[in-house]
């Protein structure tokens, strides 16, 4: 007989239904990490808020999406259900064909300020994670990744360095390190450089650039800068505004990598992707429905009441 535990274990693995018949017409390969039609619904004083409604993405394996959209719209709502920190309220997030139900080790989040420990060494503060994504490997063989991804992110002299003693900058290096160390299948990017001094969010752009290279891991990362969002992306991935956020438009950035800041305002094509996302947060700015929409509708006013 199957213990009651092995049960729930098996049902929990198992994909629901309706994402098994509506994912058959999709190539599996083009929806390692799917974002079925995820909706949220938070409750509020007022009653239930659906902040995001109907959020459907499928992307490749080793793909980078940045995902815009204006403040508030749900982006980190969005990047939480993928990271299992929240419950979906309907659909489901898959992830190399399992269902996303809880934080996991094969995914790993990067917030606007990293959360280390400051009373340990940038090192130790890597290796925390690595001693438990890694428990088969000798000391010897951590220490090694630890050491790997340090010098990636350009603290390759800094390892014995406290935290408490690190600038904002390599703080954040070192949250990447932790990151990427973990080899996780999704690496999720919630605005991790919007508390930075713009020097420092380019040369931390480019050390992502550089640890997504290398890694090729399969990477979400959220900004509302639209230059970032462009230079970092295959595919931008804009959100209309909330709440019933939903995809609202995606474009495909065809520029060679690697890509640098220049290598981008060279490029004939940037100014078109600039305007397209510029475009689409214009259109979006004062609510769910676009100028143009609520235009043709005729009837404005009263979707915005209803908004
Ligand atoms: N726990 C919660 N309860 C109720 N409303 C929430 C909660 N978390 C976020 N929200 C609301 O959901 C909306 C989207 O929030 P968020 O995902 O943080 O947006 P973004 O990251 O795009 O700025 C906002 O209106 C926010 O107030
Ligand atoms: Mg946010």
């Amino acid at each position: 007989m199957v213990p009651f535990f092995a049960k729930q274990a098996q049902a929990d693995e198992a994909l629901p239904a309706a994402y098994v018949k509506a994912a058959a017409d999709t190539k599996r390969e083009d929806r390692y990490l799917d974002f079925s039609l995820i909706s949220k619904t938070y409750p509020t004083p007022n009653g239930p808020l659906t902040v995001v409604d109907g959020f459907d993405l499928k992307m490749k394996k080793g793909e980078f999406v940045s995902l815009i959209g204006h403040s508030g719209c749900g982006k980190s709502t969005v990047l939480s259900m993928a990271a299992g920190l929240q419950d979906v309220s309907l659909g489901a997030v898959i992830l190399d064909n399992r269902q996303v139900h809880e934080a996991g080790p094969d995914r790993a989040v990067v917030f606007q300020a990293p959360s280390l420990v400051p009373w340990l060494t940038a090192e130790q503060n890597v290796a925390l994670g690595v001693d438990r994504v890694y428990p088969d490997a000798s000391r010897a063989e951590r220490q090694d990744v630890v050491h790997y991804y340090l010098n990636r992110v350009g603290l390759g002299d800094a390892v014995k360095k406290y935290a408490a003693e690190l600038s904002n900058g390599m703080k954040q290096r070192v949250g990447l390190a932790r990151a990427s160390a973990l080899s996780p299948k999704l690496l999720l990017l919630d605005e991790p450089f919007g508390m930075l001094d713009s020097l420092t969010r380019w040369a931390l752009q480019e050390v992502l650039m550089e640890v997504w290279t290398r890694t090729e891991v399969t990477a979400v990362c959220v900004t509302h800068d639209v230059d970032e969002a462009i230079l970092l992306a295959d595919r931008v991935v804009m959100m209309t505004n909330g709440p019933n956020a939903r995809v609202g438009r995606i474009v495909e950035i065809d520029i060679p990598r690697p890509r640098t800041r220049q290598a981008l305002l060279d490029h004939p094509r940037y100014y078109e992707y600039r305007e397209a996302i510029l475009g689409f947060l214009d259109e979006f700015e004062h609510g769910a429905v676009g100028k143009t929409e609520t235009a043709k509708a005729g009837h404005g006013k009263a979707l915005e009441a209803a908004a």
